[in-house]
């Protein structure tokens, strides 16, 4: 089965009930999408299917035949999109284990919606931070959206 993976057109071979996660991991070394809970409850593998976030652990490959998946690491060149800038900017991540799940939440929450008030981020913004990074993240979400 094919599909687009962060611009490129990939093949796999493998069961096509494997989750996304497993597949971007390990069939093609992205290790930037992480393993939390594995029953879609924590966001730490969150990437971008069509566009829209999903958490790849709770999504069967066969589901992205012919669809394009972006992983953190597609999500733009040199760690310029205004998410990732404002991330460092604010100084967000403290362990970082949740962050790339959270920078995907977040750049599909600004595509949505540009100037996101408190209460769209909350709604937007379900995954889990073991270090309460929550306040930064949300101050990291209102810069970026302050620059566009
Ligand atoms: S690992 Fe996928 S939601 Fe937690
Ligand atoms: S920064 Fe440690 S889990 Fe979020």
């Amino acid at each position: 089965m094919k599909f687009n993976l962060n611009g490129r057109q990939v093949t796999f071979d493998g069961d096509v009930e494997t989750p996304l996660l497993w597949v971007i991991r390990e069939q093609f070394k992205l290790t930037g999408t992480k393993f939390g809970c594995g029953i879609g409850m924590c966001g730490a593998c969150t990437v971008h299917l069509d566009g829209v976030p999903v958490r790849s652990c709770s999504v069967p490959v066969k589901h992205v035949t012919g669809r394009t998946v972006t992983s953190i690491e597609g999500l733009s060149k040199n760690r310029s999109h205004p998410i990732q800038l404002a991330w460092i900017e604010k100084d967000v991540p403290q362990c970082g284990y949740c962050q790339s799940g959270m920078i995907m939440s977040a750049a599909a929450l600004l595509k949505n919606y540009p100037k996101p008030t408190d209460e769209q981020i909350d709604q937007a913004m379900t995954n889990l931070c073991r270090c309460a990074t929550y306040h930064r993240i949300r101050e990291a979400i209102h810069d970026a959206a302050s620059k566009k």
